[in-house]
């Protein structure tokens, strides 16, 4: 670790310019902050280029004189950092984190506050906040608006989703800045839909310019604060930031000493870089738990999809419009024949992972509660305790043990926050009791404390604090519906996963995801890390549970496969029912040999809403996996095995799209076969229009292996 205070630099100042540069240790990025007008403003170039214009910087306050104005520059400090750090569970082993910082305070001339614009600048991109030291005339202050600036140098395009403080589970538009229509999107399956406002938009945002420049804007380690959405100026082609309200109105409530999160702005002429950028999780602080031992990857199955397509199983156990959890006497109430979480279907999940190698299963609507759960705004809804009369604790989690295999919990809150604060040590010591090492968390519907959304910083708080609680206990966290994650996994790395975008749930009950979905997530969402987007759909047509239903997954069955290494997560499901994994029970060889996590990663192909290919190093499972994936367009993959290591043969299995697949009208035509590659092999491999293909390739065992194999 290298942390080195380059110099203090006097600045240039003229009567209103007051300005301090620096330059990336590629030499590629330039910034330049300067206060103009009593204004804090930054500029950033890539080799020369302006990306960004100069664009203000402040807070506006609710009830002292705001941060916006009437500052000059009193003092800047140039440091340096380089590190290597060593992930828990990830992309890649280890991280450089290489920056220089330029830490520039500014003291409003009317009030003698100081504010220290701290900016990171690094080989893709910069990162900056505002931090507030302890002064006698700033303790308390409450933020009516964070007036931060990104002020575009075109009309670039756009791949963004409307601005909304309850939801993120909408699917991308593209379209030039200047177009954005925030109420032209399409809301329906998503219960809080409400949109901010017609020019409103989400972080992480992904751009890309005429001159083919990729850029993204989001933020890291979202602490303490509301999360920061964006108002577009259509015709400035300024974003400005806007940040989720609490009950009150009032922004963020801060006490000093203090600090917001960062704001982030990723550049480079290669759209692979955005996708290999670890800026984001650079920005978070180290590790803070002393023992990591105990978090693992995991692949898992589970009573879930089947909840989810038409016709099937139910989370609750009996059919009742109103319930209450105190004093209700379960016995009395009367079955619905429907309810999935029984004992001997969770045998049968059980039974069917440790049979295929995977080392957990997710059991949703176990406990009490579900009768009512949705759309009532209910606060007493789920005690996390209390199983349902067909639902044997003790004997699921017996039964799991002696198979070896680890049980998921599924903490629904329903929202309910205040009721599962109340609830959530027991629910974590029930846990515990019954050997389960990891949660799904879900937050379905408007928050309560009612009034309060999901990005507002009261929500941001508790889903840390639920990540600190789990770790203290030694827990694993999934978190649905929850704010989007900024990188908080390298702080806690039991933050396996999230979902906070449009899983592929949509698929089984709404017009679903469209085929260039998957190719924009990892641009955006998955920045800020792993996503629970639960592929591995093989039975891709709603149509086959229930006659003229025309829901349906969209991509191929080939495609889904892909998705485990395209879409990084620590946590991957196997979300099919069983059923449909022993018809396809070759295609489902892929999904059992994938491995979660990994020694090493490369792209080979992005483009945002096109296409993506990504090579991964086994962490666990020896061996390489390749994931190729495209939008509605067909195209042909062309890569090179040169990650390989050199002078080595391997056995790749090669799982693509039939000549004839199609993801609307052939989804489930794929074909397998095996050849022998190297390091010097190339692939041409057509992908059909929504598909993909997925390769494992592992090094030969034995030689007579290679007897009927060709070569690539
Ligand atoms: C929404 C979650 O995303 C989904 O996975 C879950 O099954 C339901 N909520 C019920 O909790
Ligand atoms: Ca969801």
């Amino acid at each position: 670790m290298r942390k080195l205070i380059l110099f203090c630099l006097g600045f240039v100042c003229l009567s209103v310019i007051q300005a301090a540069t620096l330059i990336s240790p590629n030499q590629k990025l330039a910034l330049t902050v300067s206060v103009v007008d009593g204004v804090p403003t930054y500029e950033l170039q890539f080799q020369g280029q302006c990306v960004i214009k100069p664009s203000s910087l402040g807070l506006k306050l609710e009830d002292t004189t705001s941060l916006t104005n009437d500052f000059e520059l009193t003092n800047v400090q140039i440091t340096e950092f380089d590190e290597i750090w060593h992930t828990v569970l990830g992309e890649v082993e280890t991280i450089r984190n290489q920056y220089r910082q330029l830490a520039v305070e500014v003291t409003q001339t009317t009030t003698q506050r100081v504010v220290r614009l701290v900016f990171r600048l690094f080989n893709d991109g910069v990162g900056f906040r505002y931090e507030f030291d302890k002064q006698s005339n700033l303790n308390y202050f409450r933020v009516a608006d964070e007036c931060t600036e990104f002020a575009m140098n075109g009309d670039h395009t756009a791949f963004w989703i409307p601005g909304s403080f309850d939801t993120n589970e909408y699917f991308y538009t593209t379209s030039k800045l200047s177009d954005i229509d925030a109420t032209k999107v399409d809301g329906s399956g998503i219960g809080t839909h409400k949109l901010v406002a017609k020019n409103a938009i989400q972080v992480p945002l992904m751009i890309k310019t005429a001159s083919g420049l990729y850029m993204n804007v989001f933020e890291a380690g979202l602490i303490n604060y509301p999360a920061m959405g964006l108002l577009v100026d259509e015709q400035k082609l300024v974003l400005k930031s806007t940040l989720a309200p609490s009950a009150v109105g009032t922004k963020a409530f801060m006490q000093t000493p203090c600090q917001t999160p960062w704001r982030t702005v990723l550049v480079s002429d290669k759209a692979a870089d955005i996708l290999a950028s670890k800026t984001i999780l650079n920005l978070n602080e180290p590790c803070k738990l002393i023992n990591t031992d105990w978090i693992k990857p995991m692949k898992y199955v589970g009573i879930w999809w089947e909840m989810h397509v038409p016709n099937k199983s139910s989370w609750n156990y009996a059919d009742h419009p109103n319930i209450k959890l105190k004093g209700m006497d379960w016995q009395t109430l009367k079955p619905n024949g429907r309810h999935g979480a029984t004992t001997e279907n969770a045998k049968r999940y059980i039974d069917f992972a440790a049979n295929n190698g995977f080392d957990g299963v997710l059991i949703e609507g176990w406990n009490v509660g579900w009768e009512d759960w949705a759309g009532n705004w209910k606060e007493e809804v789920f005690d996390f305790v209390t199983p349902y009369p067909d639902f044997d604790v003790n004997e699921v989690t017996r039964y799991a043990a002696s198979k070896g295999v680890k049980m998921i919990m599924h903490h629904e809150t329903s929202a309910s926050v205040t009721n599962y604060e109340r609830r959530m040590d027991d629910a974590f010591d029930f846990m515990k009791l019954h050997g389960y090492n990891a949660v799904k968390t879900g937050y379905v519907g408007w928050i309560i404390p009612r009034g309060e959304t999901h990005d507002g910083q009261c929500m941001v708080n508790h889903y840390n604090r639920v990540v600190e609680k789990a770790a203290n206990r030694e827990i694993m966290v999934d978190a649905h519906e929850p704010v989007h994650p900024t990188g908080l996994c390298r702080t806690y790395p039991n933050l396996l996963a999230c979902e906070s975008a449009r899983g592929n749930e949509f698929n089984a009950w709404s017009v679903g995801n469209p085929p260039e979905h998957e190719t924009i997530l990892p641009f955006t969402r998955l920045l800020g890390g792993g996503m629970d987007y639960t592929p591995g759909i093989f039975e891709l047509k709603m149509s086959h549970y229930q006659a003229g239903n025309t829901c349906q997954v969209h991509t191929t069955l080939a495609k889904q496969l892909a998705l485990y290494v395209t879409m990084y997560s620590p946590l991957q499901m196997a979300a099919d029912l069983p059923e449909n994994y022993q018809r396809y029970m070759d295609a489902f060889q892929f999904i059992k040999d994938v491995d979660v996590d990994w020694k090493d990663t490369k792209i080979l192909e992005a483009e945002p809403g096109d296409y993506i290919t990504i090579a991964r190093e086994g962490k666990y499972k020896k061996g390489w996996f390749v994931g190729s994936i495209t939008d509605e367009n067909s195209r042909v993959s062309e890569i090179a095995f040169d990650f390989l290591a050199p002078n080595t043969k391997y056995i790749a299995t090669i799982y693509a799209d039939a000549a004839n697949a199609d993801w609307k009208e052939n989804p489930q035509a794929y074909t397998i076969r095996k050849v022998v590659v190297s390091s010097k092999s190339k692939l041409k491999q057509k992908v059909a229009k929504g598909g993909g293909y997925a390769i494992s390739i592992r090094s030969v065992n034995d030689k007579s292996e290679l007897k009927h194999l060709g070569k690539l």
